[in-house]
C-alpha cells in the first residue's frame, strides 16, 4: 500500500546540468566544500559513499582536487552504502575493490577511517554484523553527507522496492532488474550474487545532507517517478521527496521527463 503524503512537501527543484561532467564536478565541489568547512572548524566529517557508474566522475574530480588543489581527506570518515553478499574484498567485482580503485588508493584518507560492509559473516552472524555497522555510523554522530545514485527500479543503496522506510543495515535480496544490470560487471547472470548488505532507508534519511546524482537517459524514467510520482515503498527513492536535506543533481539526459513545474 503506497503511503499517502502530499507531493513535494519538501522537495527542492533539482539542480540541472548540461552534461554528466558538469553534474559530477558540481557534486564533487559540494563534498569538497563540506570537507574544507569541517577542517576549518577542526572537526571530522562523515561521508556516506556510493558505487556504480554514476559516482565515478565525482571520485575522479575529488582525486583531481586532492592532487592539484591540496584537498586533504585526513579528517574524513567514510561509510559505503552496500556490498554484495557474499563476496571477497579482493574480488574485483566487490565494492571494496571498486572504492580502492576509484578513490581510496589515490587520496590521503586514513585506512582506519574507511568502512565498507564486509560480507564474510556467516548467515547466522550477519544480523549482528549489520547492527555493528549501524552502531559505528551512530558513534561518529551519523552521516554528514550521503551521496546516492539510483537504480532503474528506484532503489537507493540496495534498498529494493518493498523495503521499509524504517529499515536499517541488513541483508537484502537483490531484485531481478538489479541483478540484470549487474551482468555488465559480473559477466553472466549466474555470477551475480543474489544478496547484499545494505544500509537502510532510515539510515540514509538520517543523513544531514543527501545528494542524489542521476546521469543519462536510462535514469530519466525512474527520476521522473522518484521526483514527481506517489511516495511508495515500490519506488524507494520516492521517500526523499519528504526531506528538506535532499538535493537532486541531474544531467540533461536524466532530466528529460522531469515536468516543467518540477524544474523551477
Ligand atoms: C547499484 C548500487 C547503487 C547504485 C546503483 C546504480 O545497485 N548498489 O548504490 O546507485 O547500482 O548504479 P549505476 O550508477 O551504475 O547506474
Amino acid at each position: 500500500m503506497p503511503i499517502k503524503i502530499s507531493k513535494h512537501i519538501q522537495t527542492k527543484a533539482p539542480s540541472l546540468f548540461p552534461d554528466a561532467d558538469q553534474a559530477s564536478v558540481y557534486t564533487a565541489q559540494q563534498i569538497a566544500e563540506l570537507i574544507h568547512q569541517k577542517q576549518r572548524e577542526g572537526n571530522q566529517v562523515t561521508l556516506g559513499l556510493a558505487t556504480g557508474n554514476t559516482p565515478k566522475k565525482v571520485y575522479q574530480e575529488l582525486i583531481r582536487l586532492h592532487k592539484n588543489e591540496g584537498l586533504s581527506f585526513q579528517n574524513v570518515i567514510t561509510f559505503n552504502l552496500d556490498e554484495y553478499y557474499p563476496i571477497g574484498p579482493d574480488n574485483d567485482q566487490s565494492y571494496t575493490y571498486f572504492m580502492r580503485h576509484n578513490l581510496f588508493d589515490h587520496i590521503d584518507i586514513q585506512q582506519e577511517n574507511i568502512y565498507i560492509p564486509q560480507t564474510n559473516s556467516t548467515p547466522q552472524e550477519v544480523a549482528k554484523y549489520c547492527q555493528a555497522y549501524e552502531d559505528k555510523i551512530a558513534e561518529y554522530g551519523g552521516l554528514d553527507l550521503q551521496l546516492l545514485g539510483i537504480g532503474r527500479n528506484g532503489h537507493i543503496g540496495f534498498n529494493e522496492p518493498g523495503s521499509s522506510f524504517a529499515s536499517t543495515t541488513r541483508l537484502v535480496n537483490l531484485h531481478p532488474l538489479t541483478r540484470e544490470d549487474a551482468i555488465a560487471q559480473f559477466g553472466t547472470i549466474d555470477k551475480v550474487p543474489h544478496q547484499a548488505i545494505s544500509i537502510g532507508i532510515h539510515t540514509i534519511m538520517q543523513a544531514k545532507r543527501i545528494l542524489l546524482l542521476a546521469l543519462g537517459e536510462r535514469k530519466s524514467e525512474i527520476m521522473n517517478k522518484a521526483l514527481s510520482g506517489e511516495i511508495s515503498v515500490d519506488i524507494p527513492a520516492s521517500i526523499l521527496q519528504t526531506m528538506s536535506q535532499v538535493e537532486y543533481i541531474l544531467d540533461q539526459e536524466a532530466a528529460v521527463l522531469i515536468q516543467e513545474e518540477d524544474r523551477v
